[in-house]
């Protein structure tokens, strides 16, 4: 009887080793947030630390988003009686504690193992708005067990539009307040350092917390974000779930009034933290322009290379409403958890605090253009 033919044996599949992001909880100390990149990358992962510091193409607008904010001047008023200043901000019916909040961010799992919760609840014991991400390792539902307080949801807008109103109407559910709808990278813009380090996030191990792993919904890559995105599509979220729509990615004044004519209830400028268009203009600098233009019809957020309280002073005089920052809170989660997230946010609010006390703002309504050099 012939023999059967041997059955080569199969070449062992080769296993990555299982990504872990940093393991403390622990409250850190801050001296300035530029400061923490180099201390998160000694306990992120090499891929997982290129994939959140990184930016597009040639990082010009990532560098950028930073430079442009310290060519602004800022003009105190001294003698001007102020020991406490009002923090305070009132925003889409909320009041906030501070006009600094979380930015959308995917894979919290990169930085820290405590995943979005971490994030959550460091947002949460700061008193700061946290956007939770379409990408996330874990649920809407479960971000927003560890966040009862301020919270929106960003969308990548699913292709499959069943799938989108599911998942709209579970963030209203889950208690969201508003829908941040990411306009600015429905195709992804090429990363040169993931490419280099042949980097993919690790999906299936951090967990897809939205949508089902290997899914036709799969949205992480943004294979499945629907492409052809219109004004149209404002209005259908609308529909859908009846939440206030804010629009991010916006960098031209153009842009900002179309989409308040199309319903939308906030203008979110943004180049998405230079991973974006190659070639973006840092947010700041299009701020004056865009702000003049919405004329406060609508709020604006604006995010981008904040790093300091003189920063975020400078975005609100040249009208903005509140900022967002994004890789300072995955750099404080990865060295402290939860905590090290709260020592991020309350450091941005002490350090805002400490500039309006030394330029003379009693509260945001007093910071306008007029503290600010005119040779800007
Ligand atoms: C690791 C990482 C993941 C991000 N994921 C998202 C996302 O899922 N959705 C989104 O709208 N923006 C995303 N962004 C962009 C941020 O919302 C934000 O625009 C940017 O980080 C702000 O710049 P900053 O990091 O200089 O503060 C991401 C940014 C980083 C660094």
């Amino acid at each position: 009887m012939p023999r059967a033919p041997k059955t080569p044996a199969s070449k062992p599949f080769p296993q990555a080793a299982p990504y872990q992001g940093g393991t403390a909880v622990q409250k850190i100390s801050i001296i300035n947030l530029g400061d923490l990149e180099a201390e998160a990358k000694q306990v992120i992962p090499a891929g997982g630390f290129g994939y959140i510091a990184s930016g597009s193409g040639d990082e010009w607008t990532l560098r950028e988003n930073l430079a442009a904010f310290q060519r602004i001047p800022i003009e105190p008023r001294y003698l001007s009686g102020v020991s406490a200043p009002d923090l305070t901000v009132s925003l889409l019916g909320m009041t906030l504690s501070m006009p600094i909040i979380v930015a959308p961010m995917g894979s919290h799992g990169l930085a820290h193992v405590s995943k979005e919760e971490g994030t959550a609840k460091g947002a949460e014991a700061a008193d700061a708005l946290m956007v939770a991400a379409t990408p996330s390792n874990l649920s809407l539902e479960q971000i927003a067990a560890a966040k009862p307080g301020a919270k929106w949801f960003q969308l990548y807008f699913p292709s499959d539009l069943g799938f989108a109103r599911e998942l709209l109407q579970r963030a209203k559910a889950a208690g969201y307040t508003a829908i941040v709808l990411t306009a600015d990278t429905v195709w992804a813009s090429p990363r040169e350092t993931n490419l280099r380090n042949k980097f993919k996030t690790p999906m299936i191990q951090l967990g897809k917390g939205n949508v089902p792993l290997g899914g036709a919904e799969a949205l992480a890559d943004l294979s499945n974000v629907k492409k052809a995105l219109t004004w149209d599509d404002v209005g259908f979220i609308d529909k859908a779930c009846g939440l206030p729509v804010i629009v991010k990615g916006i960098l031209s004044p153009t842009n900002a009034k179309t989409a308040i004519e199309r319903g939308a209830a906030g203008i979110y400028v943004s180049n998405h933290g230079g991973r974006a268009l190659i070639g973006a203009p840092a947010s700041i600098a299009v701020l004056p322009r865009i702000a003049e233009g919405v004329d406060g019809r609508v709020p604006i957020i604006l995010d981008g290379g904040v790093r300091r309280g003189a920063d975020v002073f400078r975005a609100l005089a040249l009208g903005a409403n509140v900022v967002a920052v994004g890789r300072p809170v995955l750099y404080g989660l990865a060295l402290g958890g939860w905590m090290g997230v709260q020592s991020v946010l309350e450091y941005l609010r002490d350090d805002f605090a400490l500039v309006m006390k030394l330029a003379g703002t009693q509260d945001l309504r007093a910071i306008t253009r007029d503290y600010l050099s005119p040779i800007f």
